[in-house]
């Protein structure tokens, strides 16, 4: 279907190391695949730690901060950049609140995961996010 261009949108996600290995991969593209969103940009990549930091940066001084720093560090990842109506809102309700036990069912974390910090996937929860930490990892895609 054509739609009003302003209605359309892009967002970013990454699906986090323990994912990769568990071999979700396929499950986790395939369900925001159906949702009807089209991929723009997909690469597997290790972060470096400064790019970790980057994208974590909002978390910065957290407790937690270290731990997710070397946690998505510790294997590849697989990022993304998807197009489709109010894309950032959509996907951040397929994947579901942030904890997995507290996760809805038929969420991609509350399908998927049971742990914090090894919770499947993030996804930016605002355009201004997008546009920050898609730049981290595709400098190559424009702003759109
Ligand atoms: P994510 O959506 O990737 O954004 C920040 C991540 O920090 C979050 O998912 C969790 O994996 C991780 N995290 C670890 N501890 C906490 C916490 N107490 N509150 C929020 N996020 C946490």
């Amino acid at each position: 279907m054509v739609r009003n261009r302003s209605e359309m949108g892009r967002t970013f996600f990454f699906i986090k190391p323990g994912a990769v290995k568990r071999q979700l991969v396929g499950e986790v593209i395939s369900r925001i695949e159906k949702k009807g969103l089209k991929i723009v940009a997909l690469k597997m990549v290790e972060l470096t730690q400064k790019e970790a930091e980057e994208l974590y940066s909002v978390h910065k001084g957290k407790k937690f901060f270290k731990e997710l720093v070397n946690y998505v560090t510790s294997g590849p990842i697989v990022a993304a950049i998807v197009e489709g109506r109010d894309a950032v809102n959509v996907v951040r309700r397929m994947i579901g609140a942030t904890d997995p036990v507290k996760a809805q069912p038929g969420t991609i974390r509350g399908d998927l995961g049971l742990d914090l910090t090894d919770n499947v996937i993030h996804a930016s929860d605002s355009k201004e996010n997008y546009l920050r930490e898609k730049k981290i990892i595709f400098p190559e895609v424009g702003e759109s």
